[in-house]
């Protein structure tokens, strides 16, 4: 870690919100790609959401505000905080578990989408999996050891990296839609997988509430 990051992860995480070097982007790129050929499509009524890590809530509200009912859980209470805030200002309604991922219960069956972006804690995969309706989605995006390098946000440990094909093979018997390593540049790898089971289908139509809100990511 940084020698001026507190050596606790949620101290860490909220000193990051509070002084604004993290939370202010837009819905990362593979979001969009992923709602528009996976997500809307086979939930074009929306469903319920599990945001994982999803600090100030940028992918939460984007689904919130196509007819998702998205639970998003974090450490950081500053970075809810900021969750809080945006979707107030987007007019969207989140649901808050928040708490540390390692300890939290996500219940069963619970959740049409999981969706994890840039964070790792492969102890807990077998949760998420275990949260997700039978036909539900996962939706991954994380840092591989290619990112390394860059060490951002005083991450420089190979527990926040995902090895080779790891993200691939992380929800065996889960039907992979997508999946996406880069071999070079940031060191990102992408994963869309589908819980086996259910009877959700492909329908081709937007449904009418979905706003023309545009995003540069
Ligand atoms: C790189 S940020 C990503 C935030 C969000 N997913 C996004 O893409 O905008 C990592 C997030 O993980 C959260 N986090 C770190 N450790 C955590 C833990 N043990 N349990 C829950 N959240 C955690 C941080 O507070 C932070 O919001």
């Amino acid at each position: 870690m940084k020698a001026c990051m507190p050596e606790n992860e949620r101290d860490a995480w909220n000193q990051r919100y509070r002084d604004g070097s993290h939370g202010g982007s837009d819905p990362d790129r593979f979001l969009l790609k992923s709602y528009e050929e996976f997500i809307e499509p086979l939930f074009p009524a929306g469903g319920a959401a599990l945001d994982v890590a999803g600090g100030a809530g940028r992918h939460a509200v984007y689904l919130a505000e196509r007819a998702w009912q998205v639970t998003l859980t974090d450490i950081s209470e500053v970075g809810i905080e900021r969750a809080r805030q945006r979707a107030k200002a987007y007019g969207a309604t989140l649901d808050f578990l928040p708490g540390d991922a390692r300890s939290l219960d996500f219940g069963r069956e619970r959740f049409d989408l999981v969706m994890v972006f840039f964070y790792l804690e492969r102890d807990i995969l077998p949760r998420l999996a275990a949260a997700l309706r039978p036909g539900g989605l996962i939706i991954y995006k994380t840092y591989t050891r290619e990112h390394e390098k860059f060490a951002i946000h005083g991450l420089s440990h190979p527990t926040y990296f995902l090895g080779d094909n790891e993200l691939l093979q992380a929800f065996p018997g889960f039907r992979v839609l997508h999946y996406r390593e880069s071999a070079s540049g940031r060191g990102i790898a992408e994963l869309v997988a589908r819980k086996p089971g259910g009877a959700a289908k492909f329908c081709g139509s937007l449904p009418a509430s979905v706003p023309s809100r545009k995003f540069d990511a």
